[in-house]
């Protein structure tokens, strides 16, 4: 799977250390050629023979290791290096990178290298929560660093909360879709320094306690344009109705459930925002009196009329707030899809509008699939075939990319 790919794994002294041995030998097992570099307190928690075995290379601690085959090891590390990940990441390694200091082998290498970086941070739920840890993981993350949160549990100092490196399967998961982008990743971070707010799923609107008014959307396509922003470099904020997807690595992302409090989320960073891509369904209507207490069946209510309002229209009063922003705006129709979506991309004054089918069953909403064409506020019209939701974020930062060239 991951032949003639050259991964550096960084490893920093954290109780999780022992769990990198178990990303090292799936790697290798998979064909990866597997160089680790650990800081001198993660070889306190890990022993370089055990990764030792499990690579079947050297395994770099000491910045000055001699012998055949090196010349300047953080030098020769970084070198052709198709991913550096750094896995745990403590606060400690976090708040070095982040101020570019290079004193031991494996700070020296992340200076050095060019390639795309992850990094799994794991610590105590407060050395994470403070605005130190945070401000440098944003910083890292400003750099094209994707960052994957921490999940939260158990930790080992006793605590309840966030701070524990995530399951294994689940790192193993973005590294693979990491490894997999890696080709088109170095020649692909055209999004670098750019600030893209992306949202997705659906809203809910509320009845009553229990029950709610809801629609269809997956977050599927909205994921999967912020997976694709960050894989470009971008900033990401994703502010997401409630879905079952876990937010892809190096995404900042705001839960929301009804219209108005993902109204809220979005106008909130706007103007901090070059790029805004709605892909959310947002409901056009909640309900005008949602019940305080559960709505109770009763003899003499056969029928229930529940009174209907419009909702903010968010996309177009971003539209009618817009300055330097590319907007982007979805338009999901069942019939007269090229009008629909001429009519919304002018009255919202988007940029750029993507139209979908969702009458379709290999398009639109929950399938992995989609069929887009794209309008540019400009006249043009780009139809691109049935593929992945992950190929149709490309098609669609493709077009954001060109957008921001011409607006600057
Ligand atoms: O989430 P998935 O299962 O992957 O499905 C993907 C999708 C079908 C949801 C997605 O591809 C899509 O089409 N999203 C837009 C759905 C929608 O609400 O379309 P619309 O035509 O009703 O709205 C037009 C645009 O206005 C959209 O960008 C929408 O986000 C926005 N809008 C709509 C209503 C509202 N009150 N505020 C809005 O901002």
């Amino acid at each position: 799977m991951f032949a003639n790919k050259k991964i550096v794994l960084g490893i920093s002294g954290g109780i999780a250390a022992y769990k990198a041995a178990d990303i090292v030998s799936w790697l290798t097992k998979n064909g990866a050629e597997v160089h680790c570099v650990l800081t001198e307190a993660a070889s306190e928690f890990v022993s370089p023979l055990v990764l030792q075995a499990l690579s079947g290379r050297e395994v770099v601690v000491n910045e000055f290791v001699t012998g055949p085959g090196w010349g300047i090891v953080h030098i020769d590390l970084a070198t052709g290096t198709d991913l550096l990940a750094i896995i745990p990441a403590t606060a400690n390694i976090i708040a070095k990178i982040a101020a570019g200091i290079a004193d031991d082998a494996l700070t020296s290498t992340v200076l050095a290298a060019t390639c795309p970086k992850f990094i799994a941070p794991a610590m105590n739920t407060h050395m994470y929560e403070n605005p130190a840890t945070q401000q440098n993981l944003q910083t890292l993350q400003q750099r094209g660093w994707q960052v994957m949160p921490p999940a939260s549990g158990r930790l080992a100092c006793g605590a309840v909360g966030k701070g524990k490196l995530p399951a294994v399967e689940l790192i193993e998961e973005q590294l693979h879709r990491l490894i997999s982008a890696t080709d088109e990743f170095i020649s692909n971070m055209d999004l670098v320094g750019r600030k893209v707010l992306v949202t997705a799923g659906p809203t809910t609107e509320a009845i009553d306690p229990v029950r709610y008014i809801s629609n269809r959307s997956s977050g599927k396509m909205g994921y999967a344009v912020a997976q694709q922003a960050a894989a470009r470099g971008a900033e990401v904020l994703l502010v997401s109705g409630p879905v079952s997807l876990q937010p892809p690595a190096g995404v900042r992302c705001v839960q929301v459930e009804s219209a108005r409090q993902m109204r809220d989320a979005v106008l909130s960073a706007y103007s901090d925002s070059d790029v805004v891509i709605m892909a959310a369904a947002v409901a056009d209507y909640r309900v005008a009196a949602p019940a305080e207490q559960k709505i109770k069946k009763t003899a003499d209510n056969q029928e229930l009329v529940l009174q209907l309002l419009r909702n903010p229209d968010i996309l177009q009063e971003l539209g009618s707030q817009k300055q330097k922003q590319v907007l982007v705006g979805f338009a999901a129709e069942t019939n007269n899809l090229e009008e629909y979506a001429r009519a919304k991309l002018q009255s919202k004054r988007a940029d750029l509008l993507v139209a979908n089918d969702v009458s379709r069953s290999d398009a639109g909403f929950d399938v992995d699939t989609n069929q887009i064409i794209i309008f540019g506020a400009d006249g043009s019209r780009r139809e691109y075939p049935l593929c992945s939701k992950l190929q149709a974020a490309k098609y669609i930062l493709d077009a954001v990319v060109e957008k921001l060239a011409a607006k600057n």
